[in-house]
């Protein structure tokens, strides 16, 4: 489903949330879609549990067929949240949901099921309410920026064909220290390079040491990160 409206594989889109993911053992999508970050995180050897929800039934029969490993199910986001109340930071939920219809250019239709205002509503009433780690991405906006208040947020402006708009993670947890998937770590591209020849070059005057030295020192990093 590669260009599923809204999807997120979107270069410099997808690095910025991968990057604010903490660690986890319970990854749910609860507005599926493509399941595009859902797809990158276990490209990148995620070890969670995958949970993919869609209210679209042909959504939800493309998503089973893609993702083997996951579990798929097919219904209201706000009633599988309201189903989630007991899930503890174990569990990290992530919602794309479709956009307030005011925040849209020509305010186009993408998705057979669209939310209405009241649905956000409802959708941000039940989020309150989670006691686990959920991530929002949505355009800046009156609305999320109330109901979400005290909510960390990482803007981020993304090109959508010739459009330009302003994007906000909204997360309601403190910076990850750990994140589930370092791959994309960096601010951008020249950073993440920066980061990758920084390691190898670590890694590399370890394999240099002798066999007993390198373990020496393995053992005192593993003991000071402990
Ligand atoms: C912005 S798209 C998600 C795109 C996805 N992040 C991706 O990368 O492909 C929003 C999705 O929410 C689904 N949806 C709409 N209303 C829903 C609802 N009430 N509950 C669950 N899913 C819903 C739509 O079918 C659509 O697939």
């Amino acid at each position: 489903m590669k260009n599923y409206p809204g999807q997120k594989k979107i270069y410099g889109l997808y690095h910025k949330i991968i990057n604010q993911i903490p660690k986890h053992q319970n990854y749910y999508e609860v507005f599926a879609g493509s399941g595009a970050i859902a797809a990158l995180l276990i490209e990148k050897n995620s070890s969670a549990k995958f949970y993919l929800n869609d209210i679209d039934g042909s959504v939800t029969d493309k998503l089973s067929c893609t993702f083997r490993q996951a579990k798929v199910s097919k219904i209201d986001a706000t009633k599988l949240l309201n189903k989630l109340m007991a899930a503890d930071t174990d569990t990290f939920i992530f919602m794309d949901p479709p956009y307030l219809h005011s925040t849209r250019p020509n305010n186009t239709k993408l998705y057979k099921h669209e939310m209405t205002d009241y649905d956000h509503k409802q959708l941000l009433s039940s989020v309150l309410q989670l006691d686990c780690n959920v991530m929002i991405v949505h355009p800046v906006c009156e609305l999320y920026d109330t109901w979400l208040k005290g909510w960390r947020k990482v803007l981020i402006k993304v090109r959508y064909h010739n459009k330009m708009s302003l994007e906000c993670l909204y997360m309601n947890y403190d910076l990850p220290e750990q994140l589930q998937v370092d791959a994309f770590l960096g601010t951008d591209c020249w950073d993440r390079q920066r980061i990758k020849r920084k390691a190898t070059s670590l890694v590399n005057k370890l394999i240099a040491l002798p066999e007993l030295e390198r373990n020496y020192i393995i053992r005192r990093v593993q003991e000071n990160f402990a």
